[in-house]
C-alpha cells in the first residue's frame, strides 16, 4: 500500500515547527524528520511573548524548516501527499503564518490541507514515543493556556470531564515564578529552583482539591504567591526562593495529581496520558507514576522534548486522522480553510 506523508506545521505560539510523518494502512505512523524553531530567547527581553515578533519570526523560519525537514528525510516537495497545520487555538497572526504557508503550498501542489487544533497534536503527541498508549484512555492535558482532563476512546472521540475555571496549570507556574523574579518561560525556571528548595517552607492553598469534581482553579494560588513575595520583602536568600518555588510547584503538582486520579476512578480507566508542557515537570510525573503505579494505572507521557509545542504532535495528529478515515468531511477540502 502506497504510504500518505504528511507535511506538518506549528505556529501557534513561540516555536515554529515542521515534521514529516509516514502512515500506511494500519500500522503506526512513523516520524520521517522534525525541525524546530524556539523563539524564546527573542522574547526573554520582554518578559513574555510579543505577538508581533513572534508572526514575523515565523515568517522567516518557516520554509527554512520545511527545507530542512525534507532533506533531513531525504524527499522533495512532490512527495508530500497532505499539508496538515494548527487551526488554533493561539495567537491569531501566529496561527495566519503556519496557515498560509501551509494551505498555499497545499494549493501549489495540488494536495489537501488538513487544519488540525492544537490541543489534539499535544493530547496525541505520545503517539510519538516508542511506547503509545492503547484506546480507551484518560488524558491530563497540562499547557500554558489550557488544563483539562478528557476521556479519549479514540481519535475525535473526546469528551472534556473537567478543566479549569481560571489559569491553566502552565500559568500558574509562568506567573508565580514571574513574581520570584524568574526569566520567561517561567515553567522550567520555577522547577529549577524548586530542586533545592523545601516544599514544606510555605503553606500554600490547593484550590478546589476537595471539590469532588475533576475541575481546576489556579487563580488563588497565584495570589497567595504574591503575598508571600511581599513578605519575603525584595532581597530575599535564594534558600527563601527555593522553598517558595518548590512550595508552588508542590501545591500544582498536587492539585493535578489528585484530580487525574478523580478522573480514572470515574472513568473506571487504568490508562493515562499525560500531554502538553507541564508534562515535561519532572516533580509530576514523579508523583503520578507513583500513585498510578499504586492503582495499577498505566501513565504515558510524550517524549520530554516533545511535551512543548512541535511540528511533530501536528504531523502525527493529521496521521492518526487519515489512518481512520477521519480527514473527510470540510476537513479536507482543497481549499484547505482558514478557520483560526
Ligand atoms: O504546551 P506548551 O508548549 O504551550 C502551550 O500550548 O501553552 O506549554 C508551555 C507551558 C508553559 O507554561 C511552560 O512554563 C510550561 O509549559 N512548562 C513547564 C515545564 N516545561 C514547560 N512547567 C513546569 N515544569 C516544566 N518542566
Ligand atoms: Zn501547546
Amino acid at each position: 500500500m502506497k504510504p500518505t506523508r504528511v507535511l506538518g506545521f506549528e505556529s501557534s505560539c513561540d516555536e515554529t515547527g515542521v515534521a514529516l510523518v509516514e502512515v500506511a494502512g494500519d500500522a503506526p505512523p512513523r516520524l520521517l524528520a522534525q525541525a524546530l524553531h524556539s523563539q524564546i530567547a527573542m522574547h526573554q527581553a520582554y518578559g513574555g511573548v510579543v505577538p508581533e515578533l513572534a508572526s514575523r519570526d515565523h515568517v522567516r523560519r518557516v520554509l527554512p524548516l520545511a527545507r530542512e525537514v525534507l532533506s533531513q528525510a531525504g524527499l522533495t516537495l512532490r512527495d508530500v501527499d497532505l499539508v496538515a497545520y494548527t487551526q488554533g487555538p493561539g495567537l491569531a497572526g501566529a496561527l495566519l503564518v503556519g496557515a498560509g504557508v501551509a494551505v498555499s503550498l497545499a494549493a501549489a501542489l495540488d494536495l489537501p490541507a488538513l487544519p488540525i487544533h492544537h490541543l489534539e497534536g499535544h493530547l496525541l503527541s505520545p503517539f510519538l514515543s516508542a511506547d503509545p498508549p492503547e484506546f480507551p484512555f484518560v488524558a491530563l492535558l497540562v499547557s500554558g493556556g489550557h488544563t483539562q482532563l478528557m476521556r479519549v476512546d479514540d481519535v475525535g472521540a473526546y469528551e472534556i470531564l473537567g478543566e479549569t475555571i481560571d489559569d491553566a496549570a502552565g500559568e500558574a507556574f509562568d506567573k508565580s515564578a514571574k513574581l520570584l523574579g524568574l526569566p520567561y518561560p517561567g515553567g522550567p525556571h520555577l522547577a529549577r529552583l524548586a530542586e533545592f528548595g523545601n516544599p514544606e517552607a510555605f503553606d500554600l492553598p490547593r484550590p478546589l482539591l476537595h471539590s469532588g469534581k475533576p475541575d481546576f482553579s489556579f487563580a488563588g494560588l497565584k495570589t497567595a504567591v504574591l503575598t508571600q513575595v511581599k513578605k519575603i520583602g525584595d532581597s530575599p536568600c535564594e534558600q527563601t526562593r527555593a522553598d517558595l518555588a518548590a512550595a508552588t510547584q508542590a501545591a500544582i503538582v498536587d492539585v493535578l495529581v489528585k484530580k487525574s486520579l478523580l478522573a480514572l476512578k470515574e472513568t473506571g480507566l487504568k490508562r493515562l496520558v499525560v500531554a502538553g508542557g507541564v508534562g515535561a515537570n519532572a516533580r509530576l510525573r514523579e508523583a503520578l507514576n507513583a500513585a498510578c503505579a499504586k492503582r495499577g494505572v498505566r501513565v504515558h507521557y510524550p517524549e520530554l522534548a516533545l511535551c512543548t509545542d512541535n511540528g511533530a504532535m501536528i504531523a502525527m495528529a493529521a496521521a492518526l486522522r487519515v489512518q481512520r478515515g477521519l480527514a473527510g468531511e470540510g476537513a479536507l477540502r482543497r481549499d484547505g480553510g482558514f478557520e483560526v
